[in-house]
């Protein structure tokens, strides 16, 4: 894996057009570097998981390097947009308040129940990222953002299939079934309504300290601006992704079926928040 393609400082900043910027595109980005920017805790992690697999180690760690990147790339650029924001104060409330329970202890089992289930897991992010960064990249017509978004977007997909070819490597050691790969791309899934990406929203964007986060408040906030940014072609990305690492037929009849349930299910979530802040 290398990254010698784009640099941060590579960047066409003297493009920069803050005015083609509005405040809720702003508050996504801020959130989604502080995501980006914490992959060492989940590099630790998946080192951890991983204790006898020295290729996967290796490219764990160089993963990481990337999606550190991502995360000071999208900061930069935040910054840059509100000179008064700082990521890397940002950062630290993030990491005061959002650990997950499996970076916390030593185990070396996965919370997913096996190195198979783990890619799974891990296959399911980088689809929801590779998709994220290209649905804003589309959506957006600041140059700066948009160029981010589309090296983002690259180094997504390219992760999906590196965690895909070590899911395969695994499943041959393993066996984990298709319905029980699709079992844990669901609930991983569904985890992108937990704290994360709330929390994240909450570090990023909530400067008063005596302001208390509240998860259910956070993630409305969070999802119906994130969701606002997909078409129809991102989703039917995500659910040829999805039957891919769960090994079933993409662009089949199912597939599209899928689709339409998955659209049609933002939609309604985008239409009930908006009507929810109304
Ligand atoms: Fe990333
Ligand atoms: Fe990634």
């Amino acid at each position: 894996m290398t990254n010698e393609h784009w640099t941060i400082e590579g960047l066409k900043w003297d493009q920069l057009a803050p005015a083609l910027v509005n405040s809720d595109l702003l508050q996504v980005i801020k959130a989604a570097a502080l995501v980006e920017y914490n992959a060492e805790s989940y590099a630790d992690y998946l080192c951890r998981i991983f204790h006898d697999d020295s290729e996967f180690q290796k490219i764990t760690r160089q993963w990481a390097v990337e999606e550190v990147q991502h995360g000071a790339a999208l900061g930069a650029w935040a910054e840059k947009i509100d000179p008064s924001w700082s990521l890397e104060v940002a950062m630290a409330k993030f990491r005061a308040g959002y650990v997950p329970e499996h970076f916390l202890d030593n185990s070396k089992s996965s919370v997913r129940g096996s190195r198979s289930g783990e890619m799974v897991a891990r296959c399911m992010v980088e689809t929801g990222t590779s998709s994220y960064y290209s649905a804003i990249g589309d959506a957006t017509n600041e140059p700066v953002l948009k160029e981010i978004c589309k090296h983002i977007a690259a180094d997504e997909f390219r992760h999906y299939k590196l965690f895909y070819d070590t899911l395969n490597k695994y499943l041959e050691k393993e066996g984990l079934s298709r319905f029980g790969r699709l079992k844990i791309a669901l609930g991983r899934i569904a985890e992108s309504e937990d704290d994360e990406l709330s929390y994240a929203y909450y570090a990023a964007n909530i400067t008063n300290d005596g302001e208390p986060y509240d998860r259910k408040t956070y993630n409305k906030a969070y999802m119906s601006r994130a969701y606002s940014y997909y078409q129809f072609k991102h989703m039917d990305r995500v659910v040829a992704m999805v039957f891919k690492a769960c090994g079933f037929k993409p662009h089949s009849l199912p597939h599209k079926i899928a689709t339409k349930i998955a659209w049609w299910r933002i939609a309604l979530e985008t239409k009930k928040i908006k009507k929810l802040a109304a």
